[in-house]
């Protein structure tokens, strides 16, 4: 699984196979020093998806951890978050009443944190607290990673030149509804009010957008939230589109995480794509809690 050691007197940081995600072997993270710490956002930000395995932290510790990264959001559905944090925010599939005590198989197609926003994310770090297993004790709700970088430094030159500083729109509204109709009867979720749709504006987004520290440039277009390309109907973006994710999300560009009680995992909202596996049903319980670190506007 390992490509690479690249220990430093700092921290011991493992390549996986596929160079965009790593793994930093043997720390307690609530416990960096400044120069520690300091070698871990870079790795984060070379890598784009890191984790460390086995933290033991309460709400509180994670909302610490990620202020070192910078200033925290609260996410627009404010129903899920934890009444003491309204920094985090949960996805869980464990009912409360009639209710899920989170977001309940969220993130389960391709996208990129609230990419619909004109101020997205910088990053998110999530923490395991409860994984699903099937019968045989394999774990089950991995998250899948795609890195938007690597997929557009070998993307088709043709298919790169035809879309280069072109729009793409995105809408969260849509999605978010036929998501809820289609689970209202398994996981009934609350319609978006109307204060948060008017925080979801409709928006035209870069097509490929630039990281604001590295300068590379990613595939930020995402099935989620993107519906056409500029100066095409939906009807023939569909097949541009399916082109552009047919590169970005083949295997071979993929990171697959198993998620075990007590993983840290983070990844740089510009261009790692994420979709969550939803292979497991209740009794089988996932309970993850996440917080946002605040971005800086697309280009
Ligand atoms: C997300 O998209 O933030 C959720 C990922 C997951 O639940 O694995």
């Amino acid at each position: 699984m390992f490509q690479a050691v690249r220990s430093n007197a700092k921290l011991d940081i493992r390549a996986c196979d596929n160079t965009f995600a790593c793994e930093v072997m043997g720390v307690d993270v609530k416990t960096l020093n400044d120069d520690q710490f300091g070698a871990l956002e870079n790795a984060f930000d070379e890598y784009g998806v890191l984790y460390i395995r086995g933290q033991e932290f309460e709400p509180r510790d994670l909302v610490d951890f990620s202020k070192r990264f910078g200033d925290l959001e609260t996410h627009v559905r404010q129903e899920y978050s934890l009444p003491e944090f309204p920094e985090i925010h949960v996805l869980s599939n464990i009912k409360d009443g009639e209710r899920t005590i989170g977001s309940a198989y969220a993130g389960d197609s391709w996208h990129l944190d609230l990419s619909f926003l004109k101020v997205p994310a910088r990053m998110a770090v999530l923490y395991a607290i409860e994984v699903p297993y099937d019968d045989c004790g394999n774990a089950l709700g991995d998250t899948l990673f795609a890195s938007g970088f690597d997929a557009y430094d070998t993307l088709d030159p043709k298919l790169r030149n035809e879309l280069e500083g072109k729009h793409c729109f995105m809408q969260y509204n849509r999605r978010q509804e036929a998501k809820r109709l289609e689970r209202i009867h398994d996981h009934p979720r609350p319609p978006m009010t109307e204060e948060q749709k008017a925080k979801t504006p409709d928006i035209w987004q870069p097509i490929f957008r630039t990281h604001p520290n590295s300068g590379r440039k990613a595939i930020y277009a995402n099935p989620a939230n993107t519906f056409c390309v500029e100066g095409k109907s939906e009807e023939e973006s569909a097949p541009v589109l399916q082109s552009l994710y047919d590169h970005l999300y083949r295997p071979e560009n993929l990171y697959r995480h198993k998620w075990q009680p007590g993983d840290l995992l983070m990844w740089d909202n510009v261009g790692a794509h994420h979709m969550a596996i939803t292979d497991y049903k209740l009794p089988q319980r996932r309970y993850l809690i996440r917080t946002s670190v605040s971005g800086t506007p697309v280009f």
